[in-house]
């Protein structure tokens, strides 16, 4: 089974390379992001609670994700592995995830981290808010409280991985084929192990 954690700051290319690892190793793909605005969409409690915060650029309780994710694992029992997109966000839902894929005998492959510098975090946020309407991407303040976010509370998550010796990181610069060739590279050598 491959279970990848890709990680990486806000506007990194998270997404924009799950979808072309799924399609390429048949993964099911979980951005808690995408799960979030989905509730947020359909106007539930979990959805109106969490829109206040992320459209302030902070974190939703670990408590409302590790609950979205474990509904997820739970549904999809028969998948060929997972690609964890956007999380785990802290160090708890970090432990949280081990201890999920642990009680299914399963666990982490690797963890691959996307390098970006904040100038290029921020023109492409702002970029994608001309067109998404997504409200975070809106306005250059709450990009750099997201930003701000991931250093504080995301960024230690990298640490968890690397003491397990499942962390590796690329430079998330770069054309998305090229970026998508690297990662595909590093997926190849996990299996060859
Ligand atoms: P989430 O939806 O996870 O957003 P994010 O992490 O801020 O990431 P983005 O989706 O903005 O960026 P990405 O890295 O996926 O980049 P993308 O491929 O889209 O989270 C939103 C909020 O939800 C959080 O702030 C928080 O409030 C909450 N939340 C979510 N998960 C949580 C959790 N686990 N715990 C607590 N709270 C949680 O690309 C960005 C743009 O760049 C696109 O326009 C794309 O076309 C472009 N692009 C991509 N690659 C390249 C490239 N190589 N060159 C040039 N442009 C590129």
């Amino acid at each position: 089974m491959l279970n990848l954690v890709l990680f990486g700051p806000p506007g990194a290319g998270k997404g924009t390379q799950s979808q072309k690892l799924i399609e390429k190793f048949g993964l099911i793909h979980l951005s808690t992001g995408d799960l979030l605005r989905n509730e947020i969409s359909q106007g539930t409690e979990l959805g109106l609670e969490a829109k206040k915060l992320m459209d302030d650029g902070k974190l939703v309780p670990d408590a409302v994700v590790i609950g979205m994710i474990s509904n997820k694992l739970e549904a999809n029992k028969d998948a060929k592995g997972f690609i964890f997109d956007g999380f785990p966000r802290t160090v708890a839902q970090a432990e949280a995830l081990d201890s999920l894929l642990e009680s299914k005998n399963s666990s982490i492959s690797g963890m691959i981290a996307l390098e970006v510098t904040d100038d290029e975090l921020e023109h492409r946020l702002l970029l994608r808010g001309e067109s998404s309407g997504r409200p975070d991407d809106a306005n250059p303040e709450v990009i750099r409280k997201r930003i701000k976010e991931y250093n504080d509370k995301t960024a230690p998550v990298a640490g968890f991985y690397k003491n397990q010796s499942k962390f590796e990181s690329i430079n998330g610069i770069g054309t998305i084929d090229e970026i998508f060739d690297q990662i595909v590279s590093i997926i190849s050598s996990w299996s060859e192990q």
